[in-house]
């Protein structure tokens, strides 16, 4: 932990409010004391998490003086964001957004201001902020974007055609395929497509990705090899990795992970190479559908190969595994991901535990805990009832 948010940890346990605490670590009066920037992004986001006060809130943007150019800084404003629209605190986060981006008067605060205005739902906000300065295409795609953050469908066309004299590029475009796609129209996208090829505007992957998974959700899969069968023939474009993730991802949600395998094989045939997305996809999908032999041997295979997926596949699978009293593949993998430091939720290494001790591995059982104690010191007590159920 870095020494401002102990300190500021310091003065919210001695009483002061979070909103003084906030301010003399943000602003403190002594020099000496003045934070470097990335502190400072810290402490922001620190206090922020534990805040629903609007007041205190858009104190604690303030005082940290949250910038968009900073990564972190974008997080807590998203978050402040947030937690006032939560409680419909329009006012504040106009002034928050007004104070903290629009007056800084540069193209990025601007474009940032109409996304978070997007978040909130505050298309007016937005659209005045994007009025209040000469119109560009980048300022254009994030009213669109916040028209999508906002899920006012119809809004992002009618943003669309408002501004005819912006000169649309494939990002403006694709923001509105993905509008499409999202409500359940993607067969407009088609016209977009007519579009875009009048204005010598070449749509790319993303475009196609988008319009695919659409499709999947609309459940309609002729529309997809119609897309496909469009990228080859009049794009010239061959599906790649991302547009076979893309498919077999929407094929596992559909519950058809079977054919999403198919997919898989075809790669196999023409010699691609998978990642780690293609693999997480297809193990997640076979566990929900159950099948838990086809879950594991993807594993296994992504495991040769040395490819590691995002900590929420790993945990899934442990999860689907321990459901199936498959306790020792469980076992397995959960050895593994604590050699990597991640841990899955206390609710299924309870699982794990308790179906380690049924089938008689009581001693891996314990270790779990201890291993489990050590890391979280402060999750002793929840272990308590587990231990006692173990055999001695
Ligand atoms: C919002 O406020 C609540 C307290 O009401 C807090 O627990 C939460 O972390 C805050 N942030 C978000 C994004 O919800
Ligand atoms: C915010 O407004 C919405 C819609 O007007 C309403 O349903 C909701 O209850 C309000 N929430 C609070 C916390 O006032
Ligand atoms: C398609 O173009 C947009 C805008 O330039 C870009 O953001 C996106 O990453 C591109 N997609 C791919 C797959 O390159």
């Amino acid at each position: 932990m870095s020494s401002s948010l102990r300190h500021l940890l310091l003065l919210r346990r001695r009483g002061f409010s979070a909103a003084a605490a906030a301010a003399a670590v943000l602003s403190p009066s002594d020099p000496s004391a003045v934070l470097s920037a990335k502190q400072k992004s810290r402490a922001a986001l620190s206090l922020l998490k534990s805040e629903s006060d609007p007041e205190r809130i858009l104190s604690i943007c303030r005082s940290a003086d949250l910038h968009p150019s900073s990564h972190l800084d974008r997080h807590s404003l998203s978050l402040a964001i947030t937690n006032l629209s939560k409680t419909n605190s329009t006012s504040s986060i106009q002034t928050l957004v007004s104070s903290l981006l629009l007056q800084r008067r540069d193209a990025k605060s601007l474009s940032h201001a109409i996304v978070l205005f997007g978040q909130a739902g505050m298309l007016d906000s937005a659209l005045s902020a994007f009025t209040s300065s000469p119109p560009s295409t980048k300022n254009l795609n994030s009213l669109l974007f916040a028209a999508i953050l906002a899920k006012d469908h119809p809004s992002v066309e009618r943003f669309f055609r408002m501004f005819p004299d912006v000169e649309p590029d494939v990002d403006t475009y694709n923001v509105v395929v993905k509008s499409f796609s999202e409500s359940g129209s993607t067969r407009s996208a088609y016209s977009l497509l007519d579009e875009m090829r009048k204005k010598n505007i070449e749509p790319n992957t993303t475009t196609f990705n988008t319009m695919i998974s659409g499709f999947y959700r609309e459940n309609k899969l002729d529309e997809v090899d119609k897309v496909i069968d469009l990228m080859r023939r009049k794009y010239n474009s061959q599906p790649g990795l991302s547009t076979y993730n893309e498919r077999i991802m929407s094929l596992c949600k559909l519950k058809r992970s079977k054919e999403a395998k198919g997919l898989f094989d075809e790669m196999v045939r023409k010699k691609m190479k998978m990642n780690p997305v293609t693999y997480s996809h297809l193990i997640v999908g076979f566990c929900k559908e159950g099948d838990l032999e086809e879950a594991k041997r993807f594993y296994g295979e992504m495991k040769k190969k040395g490819l590691v997926a995002g900590s929420s596949c790993y945990f899934s699978l442990i999860h689907y595994l321990c459901q199936g009293e498959d306790f020792e593949a469980a076992l397995g993998v959960c050895n593994e991901m604590m050699e990597r430091n991640w841990v899955p939720c206390f609710a299924t290494m309870k699982l794990l535990v308790k179906g380690l001790a049924k089938i008689g591995k009581g001693e891996e059982a314990s270790e779990i805990v201890g291993k489990m104690k050590e890391r979280f010191p402060g999750n002793a007590e929840m272990w308590k009832e587990v231990e006692e159920g173990l055999p001695k």
